[in-house]
């Protein structure tokens, strides 16, 4: 397996970088690792721990294989990721999010159990037009108009009163999507105002294609929605 490369703005304000003479967007105290996400073994090895994991894994989806979105994987590439050694504590959630696809949700609980998790919600994001519409009407065969995801939990001892926060199970969000397929919104900050005991200090994403402050994230796309040019608009000020 590739040694793990991390790149990482160390300082507390964004800064910009130039790959190959385009100009890319990074956050305060991001770390990124453009690669598989299966070199976070070596973050076990160097025992980093995280306060969050967050991951949207690359289910197979028909529609992402004939449009070549992005690369799929098996479902059986993430039974070995080390997920549980990666968790600062018993308190860290672990966020994954799912698609519709029952074979997805027939697997999960086998993987969550191979990774020592425990399930503790399922939350969804409904995604709403300009005008407040759901994007597909609710009961369609076809396409709905939400996606899901699972808060889990390394499996402990301790009582569930401890994990209690205002995350209920079938807690919902409402908010407009990107244009691009399967981006999905920074879910910290939405963990962030439901948990404010919680402190998301270091946080790790898997698969993901945007930074965010404090995060460490790896993936073959991490860079995608970081270019300048086409993602943000200029202020100078802001920057170092
Ligand atoms: C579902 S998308 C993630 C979307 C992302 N959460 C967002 O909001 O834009 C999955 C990503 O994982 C990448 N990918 C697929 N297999 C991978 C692997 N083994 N290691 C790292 N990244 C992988 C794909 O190229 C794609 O960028």
């Amino acid at each position: 397996m590739e040694k793990l490369k991390l790149f990482k703005n160390g300082c507390n304000k964004c800064i910009r970088i130039n790959v190959d003479n385009e100009e890319f967007v990074i956050p305060a105290e991001a770390e990124f690792c453009p690669g598989p996400v299966e070199s976070i073994k070596h973050l076990d090895y160097d025992d980093k721990k995280f306060d969050c994991i967050i991951m949207d894994p690359p289910w197979p989806n028909k529609s992402v294989k004939r449009l070549k979105t992005y690369n799929t994987f098996q479902i059986d590439d993430l039974f070995d990721l080390p997920i549980e050694t990666l968790c600062q504590s018993t308190e860290t959630p672990v966020i994954i999010w799912l698609t519709n696809n029952l074979t997805v949700h027939s697997s999960i609980d086998q993987i969550l159990e191979t990774w020592g998790l425990q399930k503790y919600a399922v939350c969804h994001w409904l995604k709403i037009t300009k005008t407040g519409e759901p994007i597909f009407p609710f009961g369609s065969n076809h396409k709905v108009p939400f996606e899901s995801f699972i808060i889990a939990f390394p499996i402990s001892e301790k009582i569930e009163e401890e994990k209690k926060f205002m995350i209920k199970n079938n807690f919902c969000f409402i908010s407009t999507p990107n244009s691009c397929h399967s981006r999905k919104p920074p879910i910290i900050a939405i963990l962030e105002q439901l948990i404010p005991k919680m402190k998301f200090d270091k946080s790790l994403e898997l698969y993901g294609r945007y930074l965010c402050p404090r995060t460490t994230t790896i993936g073959f796309e991490v860079l995608k929605f970081q270019h300048c040019f086409s993602n943000f608009v200029s202020n100078d000020n802001y920057y170092k």
